[in-house]
This record gives structure tokens, sequence and C-alpha cells, in this order.
């Protein structure tokens, strides 16, 4: 083995150490990223329409997982709707996803703008909400206008 080889290799471990440093630092950064765009009906509705162009057919209208692709992915996504497991990721690192990708999804950070997947978060969030309550006649028995 000469030692430019060697050198090469060596180059090569130093490179993917310091890759995988800064990848994981920045999902560390991502998990503290703070949502520019908190949710408002204006925004919830952008990320509604360019969820149904981008991500339904994946993640499924309800985001549930069950979209029409879904069953030829290798990995399942996850429900969205499921509030314990949403409640266990940040709004930074749901962008983190979406921006980075991670097969088989593919990234958006050349896709959307950085708005359009804050908004994108802002809508998913919405399947783990609770559904309105029913429309009940008030306890106090007066008549709502
Ligand atoms: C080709 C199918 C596909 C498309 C299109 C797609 N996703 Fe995904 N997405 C997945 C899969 C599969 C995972 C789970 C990946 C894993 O766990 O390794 C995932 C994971 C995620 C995650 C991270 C949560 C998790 O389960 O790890 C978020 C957030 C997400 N997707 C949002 C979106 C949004 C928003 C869009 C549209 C802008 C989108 N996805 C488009 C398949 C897709």
């Amino acid at each position: 083995m000469t030692v430019l080889a060697l050198l090469g290799i060596l180059a090569a471990g130093t490179a993917g150490a310091i890759y995988w440093a800064m990848n994981w630092s920045a999902s560390a950064r991502a998990r503290k990223l703070v949502n520019p765009l908190p949710p408002n009906p204006r925004d919830i509705a952008a990320g509604m329409q360019l969820y149904r162009d981008h991500c339904q057919k994946c993640h499924g209208p309800n985001g549930d997982g069950k979209g029409e692709k879904a069953a030829e992915l290798f990995v399942a996504p996850r429900d969205f709707g499921d509030a314990r497991e949403m409640r266990a990721w940040t709004d930074g690192e749901l962008f983190w996803s979406i921006t980075k990708g991670h097969r088989p999804m593919p990234a958006f950070a050349d896709k959307l703008t950085e708005t359009e997947r804050w908004q994108a978060v802002d809508y998913i969030r919405t399947f783990a909400q609770n559904p309105a309550p029913p429309a009940a006649a008030p306890a106090n028995g007066l008549t709502s206008p």
C-alpha cells in the first residue's frame, strides 16, 4: 500500500467523521429551532394546499401514512394523527425532516421555500388536534345566538 493510498483513507475517514458530527449537531440544533410562522388560518390553509400537492400521495389525506403510494415504500410514514407521538417532535425537527428528507422520503429543500416548509409543519400539526367538540346545547339552558 502506498503512502498516498493511506493518506486517502485517512482523509476519507476524517471527512466522514466531520460529516457525521455536522449532521448530528444539525439535528440537535433543529430540535430547538423556533417556528417563525406560528399556526394561523392563512398559513395552515397554504400548508394544506401544498400537502395535497407534494405529500398526500405518501402520507395520506388524513395524515395517517396511508397514501396511495405508501404500500410501495419500504418504510411506512408515521401517523401524524397520533398526538402522543407528535408531542415528542418539535416543530424544528419536523421542519428539518421535510428539508432534508429521509429515504424513501425526498428532500424538499429545493422544492419548497422555507416559508412553505413551515406552512407544511403548521398543517401537519392539525392532524393530531382533537376534533371540534360536537355542538351541544349549553349547560346553562340558554340558547346560543
Ligand atoms: C415518497 C413518499 C413521501 C413523500 C412524497 C413525502 N413523505 Fe414524508 N415521509 C415519508 C416516509 C416513508 C417517512 C418516514 C421516514 C423514516 O422514518 O425513515 C416520512 C417522514 C416524514 C416526516 C418525519 C417524521 C417521521 O416519521 O420520521 C415528516 C415531518 C414528513 N415526512 C413530512 C412530509 C411532508 C410535509 C411532505 C410533503 C412536503 C412529505 N413528507 C412528503 C414518505 C414521504
